[in-house]
């Protein structure tokens, strides 16, 4: 189903997170005006009853689920039972109103946390299924992946249109900064920054360093979410990522030196280090979407710090 944004009526669920408001940010710029964007606190997309009233009263020609439980490995550790009942309750409940109220096109986003842990780099979609993912982050992974099932199960049973995009991960402004629940760039600039300001000798970094990852800038995350919204209809799943990949401890040194942070950095190695590797491959959605991120990591992390700098 293609949607064009300036004639289409658009839900997007968790609108007001991190991604969302880049999304909606760019709805907005390819003349989207019929958006619904809903609040935790006015609808919890765990219930069922809610979901369906918001479907029904919505309507929308298609519906961008950004709503979700999510964080780094600390988060991941503590919570590991609301990660995968969370999200995986607000994507079923989703899909299912969907189906009760003939809605739109659903955009599902994923995670690189589904695939399994010895995948080999880089990630191709086809490799989803090769095995369980890294046990910190598995219910998480898991769950998100469950749902690409139900997406399947949905299309060829009842119809569902739909897509399932798959972010590596992210960072740029509006990103959490909480020292709980932070993914690792929010993190590192935010104990940067503070051990600077603080004039503190040194800062301590989870696992070895050695572990690699790639990460997305949010903005060119969104671009390529809208972009796939208007365009993508096909049952295979999408990664979308930057192809570039750089170890934690290349990422912690690049934070440094971008903060002005000139003080030592260690590695606590009894701390888990997460997945050993990640990197996406990008050729479906170079293909299909006609789409390559564009910005630089060391230009997308400026724009993140000074962004925090300016907040904190
Ligand atoms: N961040 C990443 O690095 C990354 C990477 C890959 C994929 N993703 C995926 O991208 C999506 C967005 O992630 P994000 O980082 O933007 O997360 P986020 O900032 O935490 O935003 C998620 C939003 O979900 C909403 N939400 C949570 N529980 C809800 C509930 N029970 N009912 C209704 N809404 C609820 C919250 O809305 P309120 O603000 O109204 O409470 C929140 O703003 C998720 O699907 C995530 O898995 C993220």
């Amino acid at each position: 189903m293609r949607i064009d944004p300036s004639s289409s009526r658009i839900l997007v669920t968790g609108g007001a997170g991190f991604l969302g408001r880049h999304v909606v940010q760019r709805l907005r710029q390819e003349g989207c005006r019929d958006l619904t964007v809903p609040r935790s606190a006015d609808v919890d997309l765990r219930d069922p009853d809610a979901t369906l009233d918001l479907m029904r009263q919505a309507a929308p020609d298609a519906v961008i689920h950004l709503a979700a439980r999510v964080g780094g490995i600390a988060a991941n550790r503590r919570l590991p039972g609301t990660f995968f009942h969370d999200n995986l309750m607000m994507g079923v409940n989703l899909m299912e109103a969907a189906r009760r109220c003939r809605g739109g096109k659903i955009v599902l986003i994923g995670t690189i946390c589904s695939y399994p842990r010895m995948t080999p780099v880089p990630f191709r979609e086809e490799d989803l299924w090769n095995g369980y993912p890294e046990e910190t982050n598995a219910p998480y992974g898991i769950a998100k992946k469950a749902l690409l099932v139900m997406l399947d199960a949905y299309r060829r049973e009842h119809g569902l249109s739909g897509i399932y995009l798959m972010p590596v991960n992210l960072y740029g402004p509006h990103d959490n900064f909480d020292p709980e629940d932070s993914h690792v760039i929010p993190g590192l600039i935010r104990r940067c920054v503070e051990a600077r300001r603080a004039g503190v000798g040194s800062i301590t970094c989870w696992g070895t360093g050695a572990a690699t990852r790639e990460f997305l800038y949010v903005e060119d995350c969104a671009e390529a979410i809208v972009r796939a919204t208007t365009t993508y209809e096909a049952a295979e799943p999408m990664n979308l990522g930057s192809g570039r990949e750089i170890s934690i401890r290349d990422l912690a040194a690049l934070v440094a030196g971008l903060t002005g942070y000139k003080g030592e950095i260690l590695w606590d190695t009894g701390r888990p280090d997460g997945q050993p590797r990640r990197c996406l491959d990008t050729t479906r959605a170079a293909a299909a979407l006609g789409w390559k991120a564009c910005t630089p990591l060391e230009e997308g992390l400026r724009r993140t710090i000074d962004w925090y700098e300016k907040r904190a």
